[in-house]
């Protein structure tokens, strides 16, 4: 019988299905490195979240290991070069939390319109400042996509529902799914001109890190608010502050971090700044989707051989 190790905290129906479908499964969260290795040589399978890092070290370890399943969408802590060559499949979710995520980031640009961290905060510390927190609408307002794939198609169809005017970044999308979609296909260059607000929703690759470069917020128009659940890594974050302390931001709010867990930040108490703590993918539905997809994926490789999101 094949064995798998959920290293990472996962709903409990990911255990369910792996035992249902004849795999024999173990679930041991919080190990360290050093742990991991020692255990790891008895698994053909490993699920995981964002917490274990499956690196070159564990893969040699790793002896018996057929597939890595991250119950999400980015694999980038899996080292995959060093997976491959070792021949081991490694398997994403890519549609278990888009909803979840795109439904952040309109949290959070609704957060940013009308400052309601900010608001909270001041209202609980009892000074009413009514006249402090003026907003802005988001109807007829331009938002610029960059990356309009799943989640970014997602986060569109929200907005169009708020009538706002959609444009989109995306080498990837084709006309007719801009057509589809409801969106308008711009470049770059035009994206940062004329975005009232940008939401970032695509992976952290060569072509896409520090795609909101210094150079890039400065062409950016005057009041721009900028949402990131995506990646950290896609923005400059030295810059973003310049920007948000010169006033030509006006708003921020970041999920994700160059560096995470961002326990510090030199972004935390800057004006306009909101912050969560990369919880793009964290509601309960979520969840229990991501956990069901990367066990049945999973248990079809180990069991049968079946290859999907690979
Ligand atoms: C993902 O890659 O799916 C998201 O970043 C969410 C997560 O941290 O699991």
């Amino acid at each position: 019988m094949p064995k798998v190790l959920i290293s990472d905290k996962m709903d409990p129906k990911a255990a369910e299905i792996f035992r249902a479908r004849g795999v024999e499964v173990d679930e041991i969260t919080g190990k360290t490195p050093e742990e991991l290795k020692a255990i790891i040589g008895e698994y053909d399978g490993l699920a995981i979240r964002s917490s274990t890092r499956v690196t070159q070290e564990i893969l040699d370890a790793a002896t018996n290991m057929k597939v890595i399943g991250r119950a999400g969408i980015g694999v980038d802590n899996i080292d995959i070069p060093a997976a491959s060559a070792k021949g081991v499949v490694v398997m994403n979710t890519p549609f278990g939390n888009s909803i979840t995520t795109a439904e952040h980031a309109i949290a959070l640009m609704f957060a940013l319109a009308r400052q309601l961290p900010q608001a909270d905060a001041s209202t609980q510390a009892g000074k009413w400042e009514k006249s402090k927190f003026m907003g802005v609408e988001l109807t007829a307002k331009t938002l610029g996509l960059i990356g309009a794939g799943n989640i970014g198609g997602i986060v569109a169809e929200r907005a169009l529902g708020l009538r706002m005017k959609v444009i989109a970044y995306d080498p990837f999308l084709t006309e007719e799914r801009a057509i589809e979609l409801g969106v308008e296909k711009v470049n770059l260059e035009t994206l940062l001109a004329r975005a009232d607000f940008i939401t970032l929703h695509t992976p952290l690759t060569d072509q896409t890190r520090n795609i909101l470069s210094a150079e890039n917020l400065a062409k950016t128009k005057k009041g721009v608010r900028i949402i990131n659940c995506a990646r950290g890594g896609l923005i400059d974050e030295a810059a973003l502050k310049q920007g948000l302390e010169s006033g030509h931001i006006a708003g921020a709010a970041l999920d994700v971090y160059a560096t995470e867990p961002a326990k510090e930040n030199a972004l935390f108490g800057t004006p306009n700044f909101i912050s969560t703590p990369h919880l793009g993918a964290s509601t309960t539905e979520a969840q229990v989707n991501v956990a069901i997809q990367v066990a049945e994926q999973m248990s079809d490789y180990l069991v049968s051989g079946g290859v999907t999101n690979a």
